[in-house]
């Protein structure tokens, strides 16, 4: 394995830009959009304990991350680590296996921003055709007529892809910056909103607390809890983000668990937060919207926030989908170095010292999928495949205490071999409830990767032809 070019990437993210970069790539459509569904649908105000579930599951593979961000702080990602753990088999599995991740999961987002945009935009009495802000497989109502017609192309979420895939062209630094401003003004919406909200809460709204159950596994009760869990855990990714960007941190040994832990930390907070205040103004049965958090300021009197929370919304999204699809390019980066896939993916451009070529295939690949591709199947897909990649993380800590008990270790992941074991179970369970039609995905597209590399990177793995 090859330190996949610290001396091309420039180094330059210290704490605070690592822990800014952990939040913009978490708070996203994750909880501006599901947390009313998982709501509505499975745990009602027991979303809260939904959050708790799957952030204790996060934490535990955070903990397993930051071991080994610190022992192989190069192109850290569950790639690199699986590579020095693993072998080269199961690295190339977890390398493929994140693209689920970070393309598919930037695509998802981009997706639900372009919703945010056509509801800003409405909100002004500015309407755009919605057949070119809906994919083929969603139907959308007419709102002269009232007819119901499929969508034809998702413009916005292709535009939204595009413009921040040139944007991490230009830089990493330059996107940093931007970044951190996004990150202020998110969590200055959730904040606000907590603030203000808290006022109106109807304690009567969180009696049943746990809804009971309606007969259907996943449908309220603690099934329903769990199933809520396995939702809103597509609102922690990107956490793991953090790691990617081992190669341009100062000092990646230190500063790499803070940003973990901590961007974790920080979220957990504000969501249990938010979803308490959420539910406690809006009652759970009437929570079932994209846009929950303008359907409980409209309860409140700040409905005049609403255009600035949803600009705010829409600015957050923005720096999701650039952290993901950052830590896509930086992925495939280190996969090329190491041979397993083409040189294209490792081509830095000469004046922005950025895979310029990776970052514009993805581009187009990504802005496909966003502009094509339903919703509803690209959360799934990005949760299941986040799951998985969390699972042999933990495990690999568990192998390689084992392999090279000796190594240096400036983090250790605490209790060993309880946390990577309870890591592994928690999100074995979540992935257990995302259903057989998800399992079944995830198996296709991993044989698919078997396929390219039986067929391609064995035959141009740089450790094996050396
Ligand atoms: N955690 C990210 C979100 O909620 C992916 O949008």
């Amino acid at each position: 394995m090859k330190d996949s070019g610290s001396e091309s990437l420039k180094r330059t993210l210290g704490p605070s830009q690592l822990v800014a970069l952990g939040i913009g790539a978490i708070i996203g459509a994750g909880l501006f959009s599901l947390t009313g569904i998982a709501a509505s649908q499975n745990a009602g105000p027991a979303v809260v304990l939904s959050f708790v579930i799957a952030a204790v599951g996060c934490a535990f593979a955070g903990l397993c991350y930051s071991e080994f961000a610190t022992m192989i702080p190069i192109a850290g990602s569950a790639y690199t680590y699986a590579y020095a753990t693993m072998g080269e088999l199961i690295a190339w599995m977890i390398g493929w296996d994140l693209v689920l991740e970070y393309a598919v999961g930037a695509a998802t987002v981009g997706v639900s921003w372009s919703k945010y945009v056509m509801s800003f935009f409405a909100d002004f009495g500015i309407a755009f055709p919605q057949q070119l802000a809906a994919s083929p497989f969603e139907p959308v109502r007419l709102p002269e007529t009232g007819q119901l017609i499929e969508g034809v192309i998702n413009l916005p979420a292709f535009f939204i892809v595009a413009m921040i895939s040139l944007l991490l062209i230009i830089g990493i630094q330059e996107s940093a910056r931007i970044n951190a401003a996004i990150v202020v003004m998110k969590v200055a919406v959730v904040l606000v909103f907590i603030a203000l909200g808290w006022a109106y809460i109807d304690p009567n709204n969180f009696t049943p607390f746990i809804p009971p159950n309606t007969g259907e596994t996943g449908a309220f009760g603690w099934t329903g809890v769990l199933k809520g869990a396995g939702i809103v855990f597509f609102a922690f990714i990107g956490f793991d983000a953090v790691s990617t960007a081992a190669q341009e941190a100062k000092n990646p040994q230190k500063d790499m668990p803070i940003g973990i832990i901590g961007s974790l930390a920080v979220c957990t907070v504000l969501y249990v937060l938010f979803s308490h205040v959420l539910t406690g103004i809006v009652n759970y049965t009437e929570l079932n919207s994209a846009a929950p958090v303008a359907v409980a300021i409209d309860r409140t009197d700040y409905r005049w926030l609403r255009p600035a929370l949803k600009l705010a919304i829409i600015a957050g999204y923005t720096s999701v989908i650039l952290v993901m699809l950052l830590g896509q390019s930086r992925v495939f980066f280190s996969m090329s170095r190491d041979g397993l896939l083409p040189k294209l993916f490792s081509d830095v451009h000469p004046k922005y010292r950025t895979p310029w070529r990776s970052n514009l295939l993805f581009m187009v690949l990504t802005g496909l999928i966003a502009a094509f591709a339903p919703i509803g199947l690209l959360g799934e897909m990005t949760s299941i495949g986040t799951l998985f990649a969390f699972v042999l993380v933990c495990g690999g800590i568990l192998i390689m205490r084992r392999t090279h008990p000796d190594l240096k270790r400036p983090f250790r992941t605490p209790w060993v071999p309880l946390i990577p074991l309870l890591g592994i179970a928690f999100n074995l369970v979540l992935m257990y409830y995302l259903g057989w039609s998800n399992w079944i995905r995830l198996i296709v597209w991993m044989g698919i990767g078997m396929a390219i590399y039986f067929g391609y990177s064995r035959k141009h793995s740089i450790t094996r032809n050396s």
